[in-house]
């Protein structure tokens, strides 16, 4: 059944430079060391299905602290050393991170009826993994450079597009993989295995989602609200009933109609233009809208938001209702308008969006473009150069000077001038500074 291939070529262009060099080295500096190294997991499935891999993941069947150490000596690189796990990291400066492992030879405490996989310690470290489409390496060593090692089939599964566990533990041992099964499925339109997806399911049912930490299940739920279409993930996860363990309370089909809006939403913001916020932010938003403000403040405190964050979900909560139909009042001025958008957190632009009628999107959208091509000209230091004292009444002035340009008011920089001499003239309490 063993197919030969190497995939050299298909590292070549699909990695960076910089991660290419390293992964030569790597095979070379092993070499002399007396190991053996290897890349696998995420950067092996991507190379085969021809995808950018911005993750490098090395093997060592050795001393993988020390193998990274002569590594970042050599390319000058940080390095980041975890004893405890036997792992490291080698960070470059414009980003790029080498995730260096030591080949793990522990054994499970059940039975694993696989002989090969004892054969190396490569091999019982691919066992360890999640799907058989994670559990591939490549051979680094200089002589056999690129040679692909598939002791679990992980190569038809990709070309067959199937998301298939290695043993019968795999949720169990570790319940992130539910989502992390139903985020490959999705990003790769794939589909999960039958005996897979009937081990996950149980896992499920079995309440094995309320034993893993909070913090690694929020790290799985950010990768997915950061994927290119995180809804269809959603919406498996309500599918196969793991939802209610990571949202409690939140009907999954109430928001569903607002979370198919969003992927659109986000790309018309950035089409006109608005700040990209933080991936996942949009969604957590839009998942969270309608909920009591109590709810959203546990879900807040559950997955250890920011300060910020927390106070931005809650202004969200709370305040969402009233704005969307505020938003819908063609009579208002734009100026108004302006005033009402700019009480709401740029994350939640996205699902306000998504909550407008048709129409009413359109308006949005010209509003947003107005607010930024209406800029005032002038901002506080040409007020100082005007020889006026700084303070709390700056932010006044530029406001009302923000919202005359928004109404057509005035239009040039020497109105805006004008503007501005007169508001502080009509400011009582205000004196000139020296
Ligand atoms: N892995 C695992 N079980 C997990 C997480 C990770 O077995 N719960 C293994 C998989 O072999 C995976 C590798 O560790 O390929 C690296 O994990 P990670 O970087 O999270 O995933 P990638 O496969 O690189 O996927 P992505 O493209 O999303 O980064």
């Amino acid at each position: 059944k063993y197919v030969y291939q190497n995939l050299r070529e298909a590292l070549k262009r699909k990695l960076a430079p910089i991660a290419w060099n390293l992964l030569q080295e790597a095979g070379k500096t092993a070499a002399e060391m007396g190991y053996n190294v290897y890349t696998a997991g995420g950067i092996v499935r991507d190379a085969l299905l021809g995808v950018e891999s911005l993750d490098v993941d090395l093997v060592v069947e050795g001393n993988g602290i020390l193998l990274a150490r002569a590594l970042s000596e050599k390319s000058g690189a940080f390095l980041r050393v975890h004893e405890k796990f036997g792992t490291a990291e080698i960070c470059f400066p414009n980003g790029l991170q080498i995730d260096v492992a030591t080949a793990r030879v522990e054994f499970y405490e059940y039975p694993a009826a696989l002989p090969e996989v004892e054969s190396s310690s490569l091999k019982q470290d691919l066992y360890r993994r999640d799907f058989t489409i994670n559990a591939m390496a490549v051979i680094l060593g200089e002589e056999r450079f690129g040679d692909l090692i598939d002791p679990f089939d992980g190569r038809d599964d990709l070309y067959k597009g199937l998301v298939r566990v290695l043993h019968n533990l795999s949720f169990v041992e570790d319940p992130t993989r539910i989502l992390r099964a139903l985020r490959f499925e999705q990003r790769y339109h794939m589909r999960i295995e039958q005996q897979t997806l009937s081990l996950l399911r149980r896992a499920v049912k079995d309440g094995m989602l309320e034993r893993v930490s909070v913090e690694r299940l929020w790290e799985e739920l950010k990768h997915i609200m950061a994927e290119n279409n995180p809804v269809k993930i959603l919406q498996r996860l309500a599918e196969v009933e793991a939802w209610q363990y990571i949202f409690p309370g939140i009907e999954y089909w109430d928001i569903q109609p607002v979370l198919s809006n969003l992927p659109e939403a986000i790309a018309l913001l950035k089409e006109h233009g608005q700040p990209e916020p933080e991936p996942w932010l949009p969604y957590w938003l839009s998942i969270l809208h309608r909920s009591q403000p109590a709810m959203a403040e546990n879900l807040c405190q559950r997955y250890n938001l920011s300060k910020r964050q927390s106070v931005m979900t809650r202004q969200i909560v709370e305040m969402l209702p009233d704005i969307v139909k505020l938003l819908q009042n063609k009579k208002i001025k734009l100026s108004e308008a302006a005033d009402i958008l700019l009480s709401v957190p740029v994350e939640a632009y996205a699902l306000l969006l998504s909550l407008l009628p048709g129409d009413y999107q359109e308006h949005f959208l010209n509003l947003l473009e107005a607010m930024q091509t209406n800029k005032p000209c002038i901002g506080g230091e040409e007020i100082k150069k005007l020889g006026y004292r700084p303070g709390p009444i700056y932010k006044q002035v530029l406001d009302a000077l923000r919202r005359a340009r928004l109404d057509g008011q005035i239009n040039s920089t020497e109105d805006e001038i004008v503007f501005v001499k007169e508001f502080l003239r009509e400011c009582k309490d205000f004196k000139k500074g020296v």
